[in-house]
């Protein structure tokens, strides 16, 4: 399906990963690269800014993402793998998308309405605490998407929107001088992606501090496992497994036969409580185990990793300078 296709993925350095993420988004976003041709990965370091101000904990950040992918396999020599800020040319390509995005689109934009509603609830002016990187950060994440001819884009729901809007500004300008001047890019959403539950039910997510984590010490991983709600009835009580939280946490990570066994252990009145969820903890840390070694290798040793990402530098600059130019050429006539 991706045969020949150049696919762009990008990640916000937001901290360490929970469950969650990593089969969410790290795991497919892996796999994707390893299939296709032409893989960029990148850190979208800049659309960083708008919301971490420390520079310490932008860096930190930074490094563990970075980190995190290379230890869940992420193959640097295949996937084109570098930090955003390394690409100065995303930003003049950026001043010229400008002038063809209508402002309606950044008032329209998600996460602008979502900053703007939230003012509103707490009786704030709608635009307060609001800069200009969060409200224009569509035209921004345009400029990743087309300065490397992207063909699909893998997203999560929340950024089809991004990369219709990608697509649109491509449409404008390439309509306005007549020539295919930027490749038109689709979002692709993972079908099989489930959400994974959080230890509340909800989904998990950094927001709602209901996380298993996978990269703290195996206590905080226990801690979080074993807080997952559960009710009262006795282990002897033969149980339905759909709807008992550790079991759908469990679906998530499982093998089939390991899922069988969960099940036909809740459903014979076998297995209780603290059973399952030291089952749900021994896949949690089966699953990040060599991941873990791995994290905790390039954490001590982040200039090999800085090195990987500068060589990805390398390789993608000359792409997003291709396109500047081509760029410059139709709109300045020369
Ligand atoms: P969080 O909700 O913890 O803040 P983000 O919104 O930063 O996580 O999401 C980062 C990526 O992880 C996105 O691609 C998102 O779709 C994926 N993701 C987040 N939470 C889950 C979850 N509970 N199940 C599956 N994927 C998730
Ligand atoms: N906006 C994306 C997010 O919040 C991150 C991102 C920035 C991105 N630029 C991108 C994703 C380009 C895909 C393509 O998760």
């Amino acid at each position: 399906m991706f045969d020949n296709k150049v696919v762009l993925t990008g990640v916000k350095p937001t901290g360490t990963p929970h469950l969650g993420n990593y089969l969410g988004a790290i795991k497919p976003a892996i796999e994707l690269g390893k299939k296709v041709d032409k893989h960029y990965m990148f850190i979208a370091d800049y659309h960083a800014i708008n919301a971490e101000k420390d520079p310490l904990v932008l860096n930190q950040k930074l490094k563990e993402i970075a980190c995190v992918y290379l230890a869940f396999g992420l193959d640097s020599n295949h996937s084109i793998f570098y930090r955003q800020s390394d690409i100065p040319e995303i930003h003049e390509i950026t001043t010229i998308l400008y002038a063809y995005t209508p402002k309606g689109f950044m008032n329209k934009a998600h996460a602008y309405k979502a900053a703007v509603d939230k003012n509103r609830e707490i009786g704030k002016p709608d635009d307060d605490g609001i800069n200009m990187g969060l409200y224009t950060y569509p035209t921004l994440m345009a400029t990743d998407i087309l300065a490397f001819n992207s063909d699909i884009v893998p997203v999560g729901k929340d950024q089809v929107q991004h990369v219709e809007i990608a697509r649109d500004i491509a449409g404008a300008i390439n309509a306005h001088y007549n020539k295919e001047l930027l490749h038109l890019p689709t979002y692709h959403l993972a079908e099989n992606v489930a959400v994974v539950p959080g230890i509340d039910g909800r989904k998990m997510s950094k927001s709602y501090g209901n996380v298993i984590p996978l990269f703290e010490d195996d206590k905080a991983i226990k801690k979080a496992i074993f807080s997952i709600k559960t009710d009262s009835r006795p282990m002897e009580e033969p149980k339905d497994p759909e709807g008992i939280l550790v079991y759908e946490i469990y679906k998530s990570i499982a093998t089939p036969e390991q899922l069988q066994e969960m099940g036909d252990g809740l459903r014979q009145g076998k297995l209780g409580y603290g059973h399952i969820k030291n089952m749900l903890l021994d896949a949690v840390i089966n699953t990040v185990k060599d991941a873990r070694e791995k994290y905790d290798y390039y954490m001590a040793h982040f200039d090999e990793v800085d090195a990987m990402l500068q060589q990805g530098a390398t390789k993608a600059r000359p792409v997003a300078i291709e396109t500047l130019n081509r760029l410059k050429e139709a709109v300045f006539g020369r």
